[in-house]
């Protein structure tokens, strides 16, 4: 399916992943619409949260808004729990694709605040399937490798039993059933994407690879949470940006649950080690880890590769150190 001029609107498209896609989608010459409340885990509350490098992600989420803008790409400020201004709002656009990304979408802060994780991930995802249901519009909706729980060692694949552990990952499950719930009942075309371990430029969300560069441009030491063996299948955001554009372009995505990896998963050591080798003075320390994140691994990418033509790019030597560059190039202008 061709998307040139196709209008694809992304609820939670300020964030990471979303602000990033939808630069990606107008590369391709589609027409991306943004709706954000740029209210969690962005400019509206990062001033709120008690987080070090304040500072630093004001520049980032503002230099996202600046790109987009200077993309022409239109974004709508709007908070997407509240069902009648959202659904008039989702009118107005009238998109061919909808993708899903709004959520609380950090395992920590989940299990620390699940209220507000019910309502900016749950309630924003029934008012998209709402609104799709009218339509009945293509709806692609981000889910997570927590969804799976534990790994027990193993790779996993789509088939795999999940059993999630803690809130984020059980909430993710939730929101896949519901989905596909609505798509049996309403007749809505729906893809799951279950990504994991993402980083790349733009990112605020702390996750490891993000805290490792920050703390070792500033000469600080940096914690592995654990011995260094657990092993993460580390994603960089390109390579999830082309697994989602090939679930808007193919007819084999619809109905269907994906991995969207990059594939093979590493060791949280040898992400040290390549931080080691852009910063050499780094001094690496190890903590406890917490017990609610689950221990994960290799997420199976056969079924993208087979039915999307899914083909992951960026291995950790290549995704992490570009990630670097841009991280040290940032840092220098700011
Ligand atoms: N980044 C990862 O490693 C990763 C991995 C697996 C899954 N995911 C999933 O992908 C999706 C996007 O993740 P991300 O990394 O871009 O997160 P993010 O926190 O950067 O972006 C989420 C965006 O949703 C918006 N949002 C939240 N509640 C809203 C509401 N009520 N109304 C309007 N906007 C709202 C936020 O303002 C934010 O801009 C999430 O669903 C997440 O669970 C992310």
């Amino acid at each position: 399916m061709d998307i040139i001029n196709k209008k694809i609107l992304l609820v939670g498209g300020g964030g990471f992943i979303g602000h990033n896609l939808a630069l990606y989608l107008k590369d391709k010459n589609a027409i991306p619409y943004i709706v954000d409340s740029l209210s969690v885990n962005n400019l509206y509350s990062i001033n709120k949260e008690e987080v070090k490098n304040k500072n630093l992600y004001s520049s980032i989420l503002n230099n996202r808004v600046e790109i987009l803008n200077k993309k022409g790409i239109k974004s709508i400020i709007k908070d997407a729990r509240n069902h009648e201004d959202i659904l008039k709002i989702y009118q107005e656009i009238d998109p061919d694709i909808i993708i899903h990304l709004a959520a609380v979408s950090h395992a920590n802060k989940s299990n620390k605040d699940p209220h507000s994780t019910f309502d900016n991930s749950l309630r924003t995802l029934e008012n998209t399937l709402d609104f799709a249901r009218l339509k009945k519009k293509h709806v692609i909706y981000l889910s997570s490798s927590m969804v799976y729980g534990n790994f027990d060692g193993k790779e996993v694949d789509e088939d795999t039993t999940c059993n999630p552990i803690g809130v984020y990952g059980t909430l993710k499950l939730s929101g896949e059933l519901i989905v596909k719930a609505y798509s049996s009942v309403f007749d809505i075309p729906y893809t799951i994407i279950r990504p994991s371990a993402l980083y790349g430029e733009r990112c605020v969300s702390r996750r490891v690879g993000q805290i490792f560069i920050e703390n070792a441009i500033q000469d600080l030491d940096i914690e592995i949470n654990g011995s260094g063996e657990e092993k993460l299948d580390f994603t960089y955001i390109e390579d999830l940006l082309q697994g989602i554009y090939k679930s808007c372009t193919s007819q084999n995505s619809i109905n269907q649950i994906f991995n969207i990896t990059y594939g093979n998963s590493r060791k949280l050591s040898e992400l040290a080690e390549l931080l080691k080798s852009e910063f050499p003075k780094v001094n690496i320390n190890y903590a406890g880890r917490d017990k609610f994140i689950p221990e994960r691994g290799t997420l199976n990418v056969s079924k993208a590769k087979e039915l999307l033509d899914y083909a992951p790019q960026f291995n950790l030597e290549k995704g992490y150190i570009k990630y670097i560059k841009w991280y040290k190039n940032f840092w220098k202008n700011l």
